[in-house]
């Protein structure tokens, strides 16, 4: 069988998969159920395993392996015939090794060359997903952990929507919740009569906040009205409504100015959006007996959960929970969503495993988390100062998210006066202000994804803004420099690109390319597994590729210069694509 050249979808691995399919229904045609198991090699390009665990599964039952070794030779005689697959040879005890064509390979990277990165991207079986990211609660500061949420939900955000996935940017901003009845209450106390006055307070949002909560802690009468005013803002009443409404508004702006910053798109849908659906949410859980009256209040029980869903408190007031299975009915039903994605600390997750139990129970989902309709929370570790403590500032106070980063700005600046200074480069005020702020802000964002998502991580603006080790600095000189050697041939790159051949006949050069070759695969396993760090560790190995064929491999003014010069291009679109991936913005001079 001779597999076609049009089936290379641009994901290796898949590739192989397909093969080695086809491969193991003509050596093993009783086990039709067996899967490929195909992974990078240890000792060459791709490896396939499946021999060792086949042979346990037919031997003594008359067949005619007598050892695993003799499965992987079938599977390699039965391999179709194609261009892509160079050699394979078996390894005791039953591993098959696969080389592939080094000219196929540089084929493939042509191909992207004339028809973009795009044709790379992964296909999911997913349509539309909601990426529920960011969601601040009104009136209280934005920090740290919403920065984490904001840039880890941009990313699998954008990972989905290269995947030709419709995102739906869902802010699930906190507008409803108790904080607001404390607010109003004390606003009305403070200001019962000057209505101006209360604007102006208003304005100042953040310093609302802790004199109503130290009011509410410590004074009874006071907590009682405030909860009062939640159920009376929940029902309605226009005058709470009112001040609730302004309150709403400088909070955006607020918010709106960091996200616009770190270039982050988001439409709010918050809470208070849901409110229209709760009854009704509310009324199928109960014709479905599955609501029970507690202490006044209206819950759901759980199975394996101590704690119910509280649906409706017994001050008629509605909590986090109702408007979560509310909202999770809109996005199911009336969105039509296949894949909700919910991104908040890892200490709310006792909070969505509940709740996402609940919605099985309820019949929303399906039993199997990984079928579609399909429910995913992404919970990440706390960001943590220097000190190891919880990020604050030297007054042990929550950083405000623009100090932080106009201090990652500044500091990234002052470093390219300074480089500047010493190559005697000159930049134009624009110039190094934008720069300065790509550096920056790609700084904290790739100081954040560069991690395991469920780890803590220490924030430290020396380690993330170090031109050196595994730093969005490094990478993005490095960009920069790729750049400016292919400015300096003075070649016009769209057209070789066009006429140019390209050859991986270098050991570096072929080692370069066929990482190249894996950032389908790779974007597609970050993006499936809500892992961003993953392609930060291929961006990474990328520049660690890319130096060592360009230590190796003279480009400007060698024979290869037309092969040597694509590669390089090759390697800056797909730095370019991590880059945008990782919301951060490139940098084409340093
Ligand atoms: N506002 C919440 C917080 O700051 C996060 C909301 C996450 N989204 C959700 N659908 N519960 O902790």
């Amino acid at each position: 069988m001779v597999a076609k050249e049009e089936d290379f979808t641009g994901n290796l691995k898949q590739q192989l998969v397909k093969l080695f399919d086809a491969s193991l229904k003509l050596t093993v045609p009783d086990e039709p159920s067996v899967k490929p198991l195909v992974v990078v090699g240890k000792f060459e390009d791709y490896q396939c395993n499946n021999a060792m665990g086949l042979w346990s599964k037919v031997k003594g039952k008359g067949t005619q392996f007598t050892r695993p070794l003799a499965v992987a030779e079938a599977l390699v005689t039965n391999l179709p015939t194609c261009d892509m697959v160079e050699s394979c040879s078996v390894a005791q005890p039953g591993y098959v090794n696969v080389v592939l064509s080094a000219q196929w390979m540089a084929k493939s990277i042509e191909n992207m060359l004339i028809n973009g990165i795009e044709t790379w991207a992964p296909t999911l079986s997913v349509k539309r997903a909601v990426v529920d990211f960011s969601s601040p609660n009104i009136a209280k500061k934005m920090h740290v952990g919403h920065l984490r949420s904001t840039i880890i939900g941009d990313t699998i955000a954008r990972m989905l929507e290269y995947s030709n996935v419709e995102v739906l940017r869902r802010n699930h901003v906190g507008d409803w919740g108790t904080q607001f009845g404390m607010l109003i209450e004390y606003l009305f106390e403070k200001f019962p009569d000057s209505n101006s006055a209360m604007e102006t307070a208003i304005e100042d949002i953040q310093s609302l906040y802790k004199p109503s909560k130290t009011k509410f802690d410590a004074d009874l009468d006071f907590k009682r009205k405030a909860q009062q005013a939640v159920v009376r803002l929940q029902g309605g009443d226009p005058v709470y409504h009112k001040t609730w409404e302004k309150l709403c508004e400088i909070s955006r702006a607020d918010y709106a100015e960091i996200y616009q910053r770190l270039r982050v798109e988001l439409e709010e849908k918050g809470e208070s959006f849901y409110k229209p659906y709760i009854a009704n949410m509310i009324e199928e859980l109960n014709s479905k007996g599955l609501v029970e009256e507690s202490d006044g209040a209206r819950v759901m029980f759980i199975k394996d959960f101590k704690n119910p869903c509280m649906l409706v408190k017994s001050d008629g007031g509605f909590t986090y929970d109702t408007t979560d299975l509310a909202a999770l009915w809109y996005r199911l039903n009336e969105e039509k969503a296949e894949w909700i994605i919910y991104v908040t600390d890892a200490g709310q997750q006792e909070h969505f495993d509940r709740f996402f139990k609940a919605a099985r129970q309820v019949g929303w989902l399906p039993d199997n988390d990984e079928t579609y309709p399909r429910v995913s929370h992404v919970k990440f570790g706390v960001v943590k100062g220097e000190d190891g403590k919880r990020f604050r500032n030297r007054d042990r106070e929550i950083v405000p998210l623009a100090d932080l980063l106009d201090e990652a700005k500044t500091r990234s600046k002052a470093a390219l006066i300074e480089r500047a200074l010493a190559k005697e480069k000159e930049w134009t005020p624009e110039e190094l202000d934008q720069t300065a702020e790509a550096i920056g802000y790609g700084a904290v964002k790739y100081a954040d994804l560069m991690n395991n998502i469920s780890t803590d991580y220490k924030f430290s603006y020396d380690k993330m803004l170090n031109d050196k080790g595994n730093t969005a600095v490094y990478l993005l000189y490095a960009h920069a420099r790729i750049c400016s050697i292919i400015k300096k041939s003075g070649k016009d790159i769209d057209e070789l690109k066009k006429t140019g051949k390209l050859t991986l006949d270098h050991a570096n050069e072929r080692a370069l390319g066929l990482h190249l070759l894996q950032f389908a695969e790779t974007v597609e396993e970050a993006c499936t597994k809500l892992l961003p760090h993953i392609l930060c560790e291929y961006l990474y190995d990328l520049s660690e590729h890319y130096t060592k064929f360009y230590s190796n491999c003279q480009v400007n003014g060698s024979a290869e210069e037309t092969s040597r010069l694509l590669l390089c291009e090759a390697t800056a679109i797909v730095m370019r694509k991590c880059f945008h991936l990782l919301g951060i913005t490139p940098v084409y001079k340093i």
